[in-house]
């Protein structure tokens, strides 16, 4: 139990209480693979948060004539009720209770979706668990005395225990997860924001090609398991915290070349890991890799600087500075999007993460 995060006294309500939070998907520039519990990083991470692709969630937070032992809920997502969704919410609530015990007192009827397509393969556990977890902090500084300077803090912490890239969608324009050296105040319990960046990284531009929409082969949470045994995972792990020191220097000093050299690396260690885990299992397709021949080829012609960075899929997000947009958009189409499933892609761009809506 960490002291810190837990809540203070509270005022019991018979009052409805209902708020409305989004929260962005987040894309790891750095990667976070591999977890002890409850859901702590073997090494440190760091992401850009995105804008437009958002989890947007409703809590209405109804008194209970008695208290119960685990948080009741109810789940409706894109308009209907969500069964399969709730073994996920149950362990979620199940370990951030002690935090947030006055819960018991109330029934929670969620209300949630997405803002980019249904079944896009873009996974949306951490923007629909940091829009959960700020809707739950909303509520407790509602019958709490709790610190402002905390809230942040603790709607990650709290997302953190649902999902764990989620606690990196709190805030933006970047953040970092998991202890390091280099970033003050870091640590394994929630993200903090990095914020000595240049400006170039402050509105770069992501484009997601949707490869592959369906759901992918092996999940996450398995694939974090398999780094328990890893050939490799020791290596990894310290690999990944020695790109992050690299990326904070790229960082401050807008090197872009020096940022597509990390940012490629740790993708293709990232799926690396997944191909030498026993069992091995690749998640990129055919097109995943022609769209990266196709970057290839294309950085190299016109000298843009535009790279490329995968999650745990075949989808491939393309990164690129806001002043090439133009040509990198023409590029995409021509290029890029005939290699995904109905020519699909969403375009974002980085954001500042959590607000009400
Ligand atoms: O938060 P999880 O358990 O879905 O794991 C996320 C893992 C990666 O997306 C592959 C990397 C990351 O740091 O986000």
């Amino acid at each position: 139990m960490n002291q810190r995060f837990s809540s203070k006294k509270t005022i019991s309500t018979k009052d409805v209480f209902h708020c409305r939070w989004q929260a962005p998907s987040n894309i790891a520039l750095v990667k976070y693979w591999g977890k002890t519990e409850p859901q702590l990083p073997k090494n440190a991470s760091i992401s850009f948060t995105l804008s437009s692709t958002v989890t947007q969630t409703e809590v209405r937070f109804i008194p209970l004539a008695a208290p119960t032992e685990t948080v009741q809920f109810s789940i409706i997502f894109e308009g209907e009720e969500k069964l399969s969704f709730r073994p996920k919410l149950e362990a979620f609530f199940a370990r951030m209770l002690p935090y947030q015990p006055f819960l018991t007192q109330y029934k929670l009827e969620i209300v949630s979706q997405n803002t980019f397509p249904h079944s896009s393969g873009i996974a949306s556990s951490a923007s629909s668990m940091a829009a959960l977890a700020a809707c739950l902090v909303d509520f407790e500084a509602n019958i709490s005395e709790l610190d402002d300077s905390i809230r942040q803090e603790k709607i990650s912490f709290l997302s953190r225990l649902g999902s764990g890239s989620a606690c990196r969608s709190i805030q933006g324009p970047m953040m970092a997860w998991g202890t390091h050296n280099e970033i003050a105040d870091s640590s394994d319990e929630a993200a903090v924001p990095v914020t000595e960046i240049d400006s170039v990284f402050k509105d770069y531009c992501d484009t997601i090609l949707l490869i592959d929409k369906g759901e992918k082969q092996v999940s996450s949470t398995l694939g974090h398991q398999l780094m328990h045994n890893h050939p490799y995972a020791q290596q990894r792990f310290d690999q990944a915290n020695k790109h992050l020191a690299e990326l904070l220097e790229v960082l401050k000093q807008g090197d872009l070349e020096g940022f597509i050299n990390i940012v490629e690396k740790e993708a293709l260690h990232l799926h690396a890991m997944m191909m030498t885990s026993d069992p091995y299992f690749i998640l990129m397709h055919a097109n995943t890799l022609k769209a990266i021949e196709s970057i290839w080829a294309f950085r190299k012609k016109t000298g843009i600087p535009v790279c490329f960075t995968l999650d745990a899929g075949a989808n491939v997000h393309v990164l690129y500075p806001s002043n090439v947009l133009t040509q990198v958009k023409a590029f995409i189409d021509e290029a890029l999007r005939p290699l995904c499933q109905e020519q699909q892609c969403v375009h974002d761009i980085v954001g500042m993460g959590i607000k009400k809506y």
